[in-house]
């Protein structure tokens, strides 16, 4: 098995408790549109794009918006999520997670970013982990959303290693698809159930520090 030299990981649901944001938001659009949408529903968003979400639920409505109003809804949803981020203080970091890449840094592991959100630098920034990550590519750098593992695959490049040396940490069926499409390797957070995909499950980065979670992909 090839030597494990960087970490990638992925923002809402595994760095920052923004997921219950995003999640929030999509509903009051929905609602708002006349369309249902629950936690089941939110589950396929998680890490889609602003855009691809909204095109998901309008299919999921059997309707359509005209492209004006498509934009305006789209920029409806961001305020709204934004409002949430805004009352967000620098704990709001998941448990463990500042820890993990402190750790990781120390390891020498190389760490970067790979997340389909365009607010990705404001809430580093606001987290105070922006220098944490060594490359960022979000929302405003990629043209195909996950399950593409486009997003990975330029990080992959940027740090100059091979996919299967890059362990990806994901929250989402979608990104641990494209973290498998992409050749990486494969951590899931949150429900084994859910991220079946994944190599390995766990409930966040408090739980292992990031040697354990090397030595069980080893294993
Ligand atoms: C992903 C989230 O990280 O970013 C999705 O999992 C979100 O829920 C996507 O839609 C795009 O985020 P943003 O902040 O650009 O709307
Ligand atoms: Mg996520």
């Amino acid at each position: 098995m090839a030597p494990i030299k960087g970490f990638l990981f992925d923002l809402d649901g595994v760095i920052v408790d923004t997921a219950k944001f995003h999640f929030k938001a999509w509903q009051r659009l929905a609602a708002e549109l006349g369309i249902h949408f629950d936690e089941a529903d939110n589950e396929k968003l998680k890490g889609v794009s602003r855009k691809e979400s909204l095109e998901k639920i309008l299919e999921w409505g059997n309707t359509s918006l005209d492209p004006e109003r498509f934009e305006a809804m789209m920029a409806k949803k961001n305020d709204w999520y934004l409002e949430f981020v805004k009352e967000m203080s620098s704990d709001e970091a998941l448990p463990g997670a500042k820890d993990f890449l402190a750790a990781s840094l120390a390891l020498k592991l190389r760490v970067g970013l790979g997340s389909a959100s365009k607010n990705a630098e404001l809430i580093l920034n606001l987290l105070q982990i922006h220098d944490s990550f060594e490359c960022i590519i979000d929302g405003t750098k990629i043209t195909r959303s996950k399950p593409d593992p486009q997003v990975f695959s330029m990080g992959a490049e940027f740090l100059g290693i091979e996919p299967q040396s890059i362990v990806v940490f994901e929250d989402s069926q979608a990104g641990i698809e494209a973290a498998r499409a992409g050749g990486f390797r494969s951590v899931g957070i949150g429900d084994p159930k859910i991220l079946a995909d994944a190599e390995i499950v766990i409930s966040g980065l408090h739980q292992f520090s990031p040697s354990e979670i090397i030595n069980k992909l080893n294993f």
